[in-house]
């Protein structure tokens, strides 16, 4: 979502790359051709709780309630008013009913104090560890749930980061569906399991921020862009994450700013009705993203459940719409229900008071950041991945004379508040405003507020002191002064990202310069990046000078801690690559650049199919790229061995190999049960065999060559480890039915394919190490 004051769009729209307002009017609505259209998919699917004994209990409690409501009661609950929270459903005062409270963000909530800045979901991802995941996800619902907020808006699978420009990829895990459905499990878990509703969002097809919303002063005039995706890829690549969050529990889920086959996804009844409520037989409710519902009988008839953040095209008019039929009191009592099954399902009877307070007013603390500095500092290290290390540059040995360049490096000279705009955002980097410090987070309604910044700068200084040496800094020069003497020279660069605009580009010369001019004087250049998003490093990364770089991504409020203790080696670096660093911009092809256009309705044709990021770069476009997909180095190697396929029981029993699930079986939240049955398990031994001396855990990675899909394609993933010199684990991988099959358009289900699926075990998407089989007869 994105927060509505005034102030917030002017702003954007003077930071945002200037964009030629001198749209042609070419095809104003009169001269429209034809457009491809979205299914209809009507009525929506009333649900009783059907998934299992606990959405059946609270279901029970929220019919309960229904019953006792007044029409305008019913009505109160399915739309948003002004309140504490960024979000607040109205309240029903006869009964006591208070208004559920919503708030963002996916990495630590916004706009309140004594809350902790979580490391990105990117960040996150880049760190495959499926405990991490979980133990964020509680972390952050546990703040949420003791600031008395009920509905967290977050985790992210949308935007997937099918462009490399995009402005939100940062917000979520992975251009890979895999990885990112991983995620969206185990956080979505983690975050209930602390007792806070967990917000899939965006649904769906949310790929850039170009034109996302209608009528935007600081984009063309015009309706929103469409998103034109055939029905395969929708199922393959971008619904496939939230079925994992909804396989965990999601009790809530964001419908999309903009348009599917020209219709807007919160009154898109294939989306909602179709593919969310009955393919995936949700049983939670749809809010809609903040001002992003267009209609008010099409959107309930499609399936929307709650509008944000105010009555919108609902309120009156939906009690009306009601009473003269246009809108069934079944659709009214569901939407009603299953916010209120949602509410009880995560049993919040008993929830601590809101505890959201302005900044302008002084109000009770509520402290809620409890010891949580060390699981971000920790998964701050843990998602820095270490691309380049010459003759073991890193761990750095306690360096006597250490030399600090570029903006990045420590937090701005400016205060607080300047920083704090956006709502809270902490938005500071170089291409957005010079010298702003160093990057902690993106921008926009995904951002979040540190309650203090461990910049690299203090982190470095403290342990230079620890070690009895000097330090020597410049933030500001381009071209810097470097001491001869210096042993090593740290060089911080950033890239910025934030809702509302794309990436100008995913590099700038000021930084490229930076890298090159100390490496110029410097023989040991060590460069850090921040990014909320890809970064290219072509310019310096072959610079025999530069010895040394890591991706740190966005690591929240302990980022000097986490890169310290990895630079100094207290951690191993284990993070890996989560998207393609191309060599070159025109690499990513079609994919780069968001959709331009100045049509009033502007079309995006996702003709790629299936194939973005390393599944285009295998398959399609046949370009190397600098560091593929899943790549990340370490302090010392690995070596893999002893790739063993297992069929289970299930497999050798042939009604189990059936091409479709069992339909007489049926659906639940997350799908056909089936479709997480597991049928094969695959396990290789990983070995630390590196004679550096250093422990270290390592990623594997199994991908696997499904017939009649891309070349090969992320199905498992293990982190073993920290594993001692010489010291042996077994990484395993669970491959379920829905892994092995393939979205049959004809059929609309999930289909094994027959035949033989070739699989590789390794360290990256092109370092495969173990090959093997598996045959589906
Ligand atoms: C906008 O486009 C029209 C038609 O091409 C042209 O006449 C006009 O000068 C343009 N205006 C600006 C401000 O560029
Ligand atoms: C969009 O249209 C394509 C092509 O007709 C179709 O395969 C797909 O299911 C449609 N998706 C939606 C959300 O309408
Ligand atoms: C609940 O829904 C399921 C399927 O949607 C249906 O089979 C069942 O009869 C319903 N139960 C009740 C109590 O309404
Ligand atoms: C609807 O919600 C608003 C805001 O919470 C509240 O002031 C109002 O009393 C509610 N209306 C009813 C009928 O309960
Ligand atoms: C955008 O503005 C145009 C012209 O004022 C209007 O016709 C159209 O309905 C608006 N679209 C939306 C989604 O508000
Ligand atoms: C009802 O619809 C009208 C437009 O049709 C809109 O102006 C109004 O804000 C809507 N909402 C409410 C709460 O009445
Ligand atoms: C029913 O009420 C809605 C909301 O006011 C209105 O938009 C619609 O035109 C009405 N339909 C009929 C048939 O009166
Ligand atoms: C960022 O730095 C620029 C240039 O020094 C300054 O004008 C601007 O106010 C700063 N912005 C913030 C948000 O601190
Ligand atoms: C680099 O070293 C050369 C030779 O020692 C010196 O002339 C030059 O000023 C140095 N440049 C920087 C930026 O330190
Ligand atoms: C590397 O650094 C050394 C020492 O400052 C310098 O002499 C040499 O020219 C540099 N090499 C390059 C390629 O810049
Ligand atoms: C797969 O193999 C591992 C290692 O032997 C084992 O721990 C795990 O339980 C197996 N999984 C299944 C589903 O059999
Ligand atoms: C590590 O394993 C690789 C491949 O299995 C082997 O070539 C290499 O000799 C091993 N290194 C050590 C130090 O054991």
């Amino acid at each position: 979502m994105r927060s509505v004051s005034l102030c917030l769009a002017s702003i954007l729209a003077a930071g945002a790359p200037a964009y030629a307002h001198n749209y042609t009017w070419l095809n104003h609505p009169s001269e429209l051709p034809y457009y491809g259209q979205s299914p209809p998919v009507y009525p929506t699917p009333q649900t009783n709780g059907s998934s299992s004994p606990k959405w059946a209990a609270a279901y029970a409690k929220a019919r309960d309630i229904l019953a006792q409501l007044e029409l305008e009661e019913k009505v109160n609950i399915t739309r948003g008013y002004t309140g504490q929270c960024v979000g607040n459903t109205g309240a029903v005062t006869r009964l006591g009913i208070e208004p559920i409270c919503f708030a963002d963000a996916p990495d630590g909530i916004r706009g309140s104090d004594f809350v902790s800045a979580f490391p990105s979901q990117s960040h996150l991802a880049a760190t495959w560890d499926k405990d991490l995941f979980l133990a964020y996800g509680k972390a952050i619902g546990k703040e949420y749930h003791d600031k008395g907020i009920n509905v967290a808006l977050g985790p992210v699978a949308g935007p997937l980061g099918r462009i490399a420009r995009a402005g939100r990829n940062w917000e979520g895990l992975s251009s890979d569906p895999y990885l990112a459905g991983a995620g969206m499990y185990h956080v979505t878990d983690g975050m209930q399991s602390s007792g806070v509703i967990a917000t899939a969002k965006h649904f769906l097809l949310n790929e850039q921020e170009f034109r996302r919303r209608p009528n935007q002063t600081y984009d063309p005039i015009g309706e929103a862009i469409s998103s034109n995706v055939d029905d395969r890829t929708i199922h393959e690549l971008y619904a496939w994450p939230f079925y994992d969050a909804l396989k965990a529990g999601a009790a809530c889920v964001m419908c999309s700013y903009q348009r599917a086959n020209n219709s807007y996804a919160c009154q898109n009844s294939k989306l909602l009705n179709g593919i969310l409520k009955t393919e995936m037989h949700f049983e939670g409710f749809i809010v809609s993203d903040w001002e992003a519902q267009h209609t008010g009988i099409a959107s309930a008839n499609a399936g929307l459940d709650v509008v944000m953040p105010d009555g919108g095209y609902w309120g009156a008019n939906l009690t009306q719409a009601v009473n003269n039929g246009s809108v069934a009191i079944d659709r009214l009592d569901d939407m009603v229900t299953r916010t209120l099954a949602a509410y009880y399902y995560l049993e919040q009877e008993d929830y601590p008071e809101v505890g959201v307070y302005s900044d302008t007013v002084e109000h009770p603390i509520v402290n809620v950041q409890g010891d949580h500095k060390k699981i971000i500092r920790e998964i701050g290290a843990a998602g820095t991945v270490l691309v380049k290390n010459v003759d073991n540059t890193l761990p750095l040995k306690s360096p006597q004379f250490v030399s600090i360049y570029g903006y990045d490096a420590d937090i701005m000279a400016q205060p607080w508040e300047n920083v704090a705009r956006y709502g809270g955002g902490y938005e500071v980097n170089h291409l957005w405003n010079t010298f702003n410090g160093t990057l902690i987070t993106g921008g926009g309604s995904g951002g979040n507020i540190p309650p203090y910044v461990i910049s690299p700068f203090k982190a470095i200084q403290d342990r230079v002191i620890e070690d009895g040496g000097i330090v020597r800094w410049n933030f500001w020069s381009e071209n810097p002064h470097v001491s001869a003497t210096s042993q090593v020279c740290l060089v911080f660069i950033n890239a910025y990202a934030s809702e509302s605009f794309d990436r100008p580009s995913l590099v700038d010369t000021f930084s490229d310069n930076l890298v090159n001019n100390v490496a110029t004087n410097c023989s040991n250049t060590v460069v850090v990046v921040h990014s909320a998003g890809v970064r290219l490093v072509d310019a310096w990364i072959d610079n025999p000078n530069v010895t040394a770089v890591v991706f740190a991504g966005t690591p929240g409020q302990e980022s000097g801690h986490s890169l310290v203790d990895l630079l100094y080696g207290d951690v191993t670096p284990s993070g890996k690559l989560h998207y393609t660093v191309a060599k070159q911009e025109a690499d990513y092809g079609s994919l780069l650049n968001p959709t331009i256009s100045d049509d009033w309705f502007p079309q995006s044709d996702f003709d790629e199919g299936l194939y973005i990021d390393y599944r285009a770069f295998d398959s399609k476009l046949n370009v190397t790229p600098r560091f593929e997909f899943g790549f990340g180095l370490s302090y010392t190697i690995f070596s893999y061995a002893d790739l063993n396929v297992e069929a289970l029981a299930d497999a050798s029993n042939s009604s189990s190999l059936a091409a479709f699930p069992d339909t007489s079986i049926a659906l639940v939240q997350g799908g056909h049960p089936q479709l997480w049955d597991t049928l094969w398990n695959v396990t290789a031994t990983v070995t630390n065999n590196g004679t550096t001396g250093a422990s270290g855990a390592e990623v594997a990675q199994l991908y696997i060559s499904i017939p009649t899909a891309p070349l090969r394609q992320l199905r498992g993933f293990d982190k073993v480890g920290p594993l001692a010199p010489g010291e042996s684990a077994t990484a395993v991988f669970e491959l379920r039915r829905r892994d092995l099959s393939v979205w049959n358009v004809v059929a609309q289900e999930w289909e094994l394919q027959k035949g033989s699926y070739k699989l590789w075990v390794g360290a990256s998407s092109r370092d495969l190490r173990l090959e093997g089989e598996i045959v589906v007869s």
